[in-house]
C-alpha cells in the first residue's frame, strides 16, 4: 500500500495537532452549551447478524474517527475534559480467535494519554468519576457500555458537532486529497478493465486491487454498471458474465484514507460516438457547475441552476424540446435527473449536517419537488462536497410524464436511443474556497496520469 496512506505519514502528522485543536474547540463549545464538563466518545460495538454468531463489518462512530484515525477499534473511548490532554481508552483484547488491534502507534499517539485495556469493563475506571457531568457521544446498543452516563447524544451538543463537521480542517483536506488520489488509481484500473471487455465483477476486482481495499473497507458499495445498469442509481449487483454487447460503463466508486472518503463517478462509451459526445457534454456541464462553487453560494441555487443546464443539454441532445423553465416546471428535467446535485463529504460519504442552517439545528428543507437534495446550506470555505449531475433513462419516472403536459416535451425516439446506455453521471469532490474551488478529483486524476 502507498506509504502516504499510513499513519506514519509525516506530512499528515504535521497537520494533525492543529486538527485536534479544532476538534477540541468544537467540543469545548458543545460542552458549554450542553452544560456538561466532560465528553466521552465511544467508538462503537460490532453488530451480530440476526440469529447468527457472525458480525457485520464494524463501522466506527464517525465522531470517534474525527478525533483519532482508528476505524477498526471497537469498545474504545475518547474521554475529553476541556483544558486537559484527551484520554484514549484503547481496547486491545486478549483473543486468539481474531487479529487484535496492534499497539497504539502513529502520528496521533503523542496527542493522547493512551490507556490500553483488555476487558471492556476496565474502561469504567478511565471515565470521569462524576458521570452526572458527562455526556456521551456514540451508539450504545448495550447501555452498560456507557457506564452510568445518562446523557447520551444530547441534541444541543450533537447539533453543534454536526454543523462544525461541515467545514474541514487542513488535516482533513490533506487526508481527503489522498482519498481522491487513491480512488483515481482505482478508476483508471476499472476503465482499463472495461476496455478489455471484462464483466462487472472483474472490473470491481480490478478496482479493489488498485485501491487496496476489501469490499468492507470501501466507503460505500461500488456501483459498477455496464449498459442499462447505469440507470439504476444504486446498482450494486455485479454480473459475473459480460453482456453480449458492451456499450457503456458507469462507475461510482470511492476510497478511504484514515476514515475519510472520496466519492467519484465517471461514465465511458465503448464505441458509440453519439453517446461519447453526450458524455463529453455532461462533463462540460459538470465543470461549469463546479466553477460556480464558492463561499456564500446557496447550494439549493446550484442544484436548481444545474436543472436549467441539464434542460439545455436535453434539448441539444434531442432528448427534449422546449424552454429550460418549461422543462423544469413540467418535471422533465426531474425525470431525467432525479437525484440531488451532491452532498457534503467527509468521514461519512453523505456527511452529516447537510440540511442544518446553524449550530442550533435549524433545518432547511430541500426545494419543493427536489426531496433527495442532501445539501441545502450556504457554502463556507473549506467545506468539501460533491457535484454529481446526471441524466438517465429510468422508465418508471419517464412513464409518469405520459398524459401530462410534459409528454410532448420529450422526444421518445431519442429516449429509446439512450436507454441501452443506461445513463451518465460525472461526480467530483470539491473544496469550497472564496473564489475558484479546489477540485480534489480532477487534481487526483491529473497526478495519476
Ligand atoms: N456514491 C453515492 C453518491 O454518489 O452519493
Ligand atoms: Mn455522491
Ligand atoms: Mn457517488
Amino acid at each position: 500500500m502507498n506509504a502516504n496512506y499510513s499513519d506514519d505519514n509525516p506530512a499528515l502528522g504535521a497537520l494533525y495537532g492543529a486538527h485536534l485543536e479544532s476538534v477540541k474547540a468544537r467540543h469545548d463549545h458543545a460542552l458549554e452549551q450542553a452544560g456538561a464538563s466532560h465528553v466521552v466518545v465511544f467508538s462503537g460495538s460490532p453488530k451480530l447478524a440476526f440469529l447468527d454468531d457472525y458480525y457485520h463489518p464494524f463501522k466506527a462512530n464517525p465522531h470517534f474517527v474525527g478525533w483519532v484515525p482508528l476505524t477498526a477499534l471497537p469498545f474504545s473511548y475518547v474521554v475529553y475534559t476541556p483544558g486537559e490532554t484527551p484520554v484514549l481508552v484503547y481496547y486491545q483484547p486478549r483473543d486468539y480467535w481474531h487479529v487484535v488491534p496492534g499497539s497504539p502507534s502513529g502520528y496521533w499517539t503523542d496527542h493522547f494519554d493512551v490507556r490500553v485495556i483488555s476487558d471492556t469493563n476496565e474502561a469504567a475506571v478511565h471515565l470521569p468519576e462524576d458521570r452526572e457531568k458527562c455526556i456521551a457521544i456514540g451508539e450504545f446498543d448495550d447501555e452498560s457500555l456507557a457506564f452510568g452516563i445518562d446523557r447520551i447524544n444530547p441534541t444541543t451538543a450533537i447539533n453543534i458537532l454536526h454543523f462544525a463537521r461541515g467545514v474541514k480542517t487542513g488535516y482533513e483536506l490533506a487526508v481527503m486529497r489522498l482519498a481522491a488520489e487513491r480512488a483515481a488509481a482505482g478508476h483508471l484500473a476499472a476503465e482499463a478493465a472495461f476496455r478489455d471487455g471484462l464483466p462487472e465483477f472483474e472490473i470491481h476486482r480490478a478496482y479493489c486491487q488498485a485501491v487496496s481495499h476489501t469490499d468492507s473497507e470501501l466507503p460505500y458499495g461500488n456501483i459498477v454498471a455496464l449498459n442499462e445498469h447505469g440507470a439504476v442509481l444504486h446498482y450494486t449487483d455485479l454480473d459475473r458474465q459480460p453482456p453480449a454487447e458492451i456499450r457503456s460503463f458507469l462507475i461510482d466508486a470511492g476510497a478511504q484514507v484514515h476514515g475519510y472518503a472520496s466519492d467519484i463517478t465517471r461514465t465511458y462509451a465503448k464505441d458509440d460516438r453519439r453517446f461519447a459526445e453526450l458524455i463529453a457534454r455532461m462533463d462540460r456541464l459538470e465543470l461549469d457547475v463546479v466553477s460556480q462553487v464558492h463561499a456564500g453560494v446557496d447550494y439549493r441555487d446550484l442544484h436548481i441552476g444545474a436543472h436549467g443546464l441539464i434542460a439545455e443539454v436535453l434539448v441539444e441532445a434531442g432528448l427534449a424540446r422546449g424552454q429550460p423553465d418549461t422543462l423544469l416546471e413540467t418535471g422533465v428535467t426531474a425525470a431525467f435527473f432525479p437525484h440531488g446535485l451532491g452532498h457534503l463529504l467527509g468521514i461519512q460519504v453523505h456527511d452529516v449536517g447537510g440540511h442544518q442552517q446553524d449550530e442550533a439545528g435549524t433545518i432547511v428543507d430541500p426545494p419543493s419537488g427536489h426531496p433527495f437534495l442532501r445539501l441545502t446550506r450556504v457554502l463556507e470555505e473549506d467545506m468539501v462536497l460533491t457535484i454529481e449531475p446526471g441524466i438517465y433513462v429510468i422508465d418508471m419516472l419517464l412513464e409518469n410524464l405520459r398524459g401530462a403536459p410534459a409528454e410532448s416535451h420529450v422526444n421518445w425516439d431519442a429516449v429509446d436511443w439512450l436507454r441501452p446506455y443506461g445513463g451518465i453521471r460525472i461526480e467530483d469532490d470539491v473544496r469550497v474556497m472564496a473564489d475558484t474551488p479546489e477540485n480534489l478529483t480532477r487534481d487526483a486524476f491529473a497526478r495519476a496520469s
